[in-house]
């Protein structure tokens, strides 16, 4: 399986701040905000991953994590000259995904959960095994903003709705998804919307027509936080913050991650932390390297 991290858009909700800025480069608390769904797809063990970028951004993201191999993985970049929309980016990535399956990350979510690497690790293995997509629920209070699912009585998907005026349930897809192969050329005959973005929502409609989309609820003891507006990225830092200062563990730190797994040396962790030796962070790392 590999990665599509998506990392364009506009960001118009994040405004002023960024109008001369990328979002995905504000921190949550002490990393930037791209950090969080590359550790995800660092703990799923996927170490290709394309990030999904506007073209004034990408020398940016290339200063941030050049190739990867400083982390032990294959960093890809694709421009993306509009923000036409969350399918796009699989139509973009074709040559990168070639006959693989696809772990699919919003740039701006940030998740934290006891069983979450368990529970998308059981997501992977499920499209690997049997194809489909595989997507994720979490109750909200604002459906009007995000793509909303329905159930029956005996919990089987109903409906999937973008945005919808009159939301069936308080259920939000959270921007973790996985797909099959498929996904490329069920995104490519998706239609613009009436606010004229490729949905990602019409792909998951498509699978959920052909019998082939599973969701999991996410429930208690998940916290999901879509931090592309003022609140939510506060909240998300916050949040952040206080697990880190109570646990002593980071959440979202990339280096400690390719370490963990394997992929880099003591050493090489110990120059990564270099650069950082007058944060927290790189102290965090230094500790890290004497530990093990
Ligand atoms: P959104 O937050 O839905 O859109 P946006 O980033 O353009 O922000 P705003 O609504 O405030 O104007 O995007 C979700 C994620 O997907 C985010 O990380 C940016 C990314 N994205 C792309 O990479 N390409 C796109 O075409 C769009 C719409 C979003």
């Amino acid at each position: 399986m590999k990665a599509i991290i998506l990392a364009g858009g506009s960001g118009t909700r994040l405004y002023p701040v960024t109008i001369p800025t990328n979002k995905h480069f504000l921190p949550i608390y002490n990393k930037p905000m791209i950090y969080y769904p590359l550790s995800l797809v660092m703990l799923l063990g996927i170490r290709d991953v394309l990030f999904i970028v506007n073209p004034e951004d990408i020398n940016d993201f290339k200063k941030l994590f050049k190739d990867g191999s400083h982390l032990g993985m294959n960093i890809q970049y694709q421009i993306q000259e509009k923000p036409n929309g969350l399918a796009e980016g699989l139509i973009l990535a074709e040559d990168f995904i070639r006959n693989d399956n696809i772990c699919y990350m919003l740039g701006d979510n940030v998740f934290f959960g006891h069983d979450l690497v368990k529970i998308m690790a059981d997501a992977k293995n499920e499209i690997e095994e049997n194809g489909g997509a595989y997507v994720f629920g979490y109750y909200v209070k604002d459906p009007e903003r995000f793509g909303i699912v329905e159930f029956d009585e005996h919990g089987n998907v109903k409906s999937i709705e973008e945005k919808p005026e009159k939301p069936k349930s308080n259920y939000a897809v959270v921007g973790m998804y996985f797909y099959d192969n498929k996904a490329v050329e069920i995104a490519k005959k998706v239609k613009p919307s009436d606010r004229g973005e490729l949905e990602i929502t019409s792909v998951n409609e498509e699978y959920l027509k052909k019998g082939k989309l599973k969701v999991k609820l996410l429930g208690r003891g998940f916290a999901w936080f879509d931090a592309g507006t003022h609140d939510s990225f506060l909240e998300a830092g916050e949040f952040v913050a206080t697990i880190e200062k109570k646990t002593g563990l980071m959440i979202g730190c990339i280096e400690e991650i390719a370490y963990n797994n394997g992929w880099i040396t003591k050493e090489q962790l110990l120059n990564l932390a270099k650069p950082l030796k007058k944060t927290d962070y790189g102290r965090y790392l230094t500790e890290l390297a004497k530990e093990l």
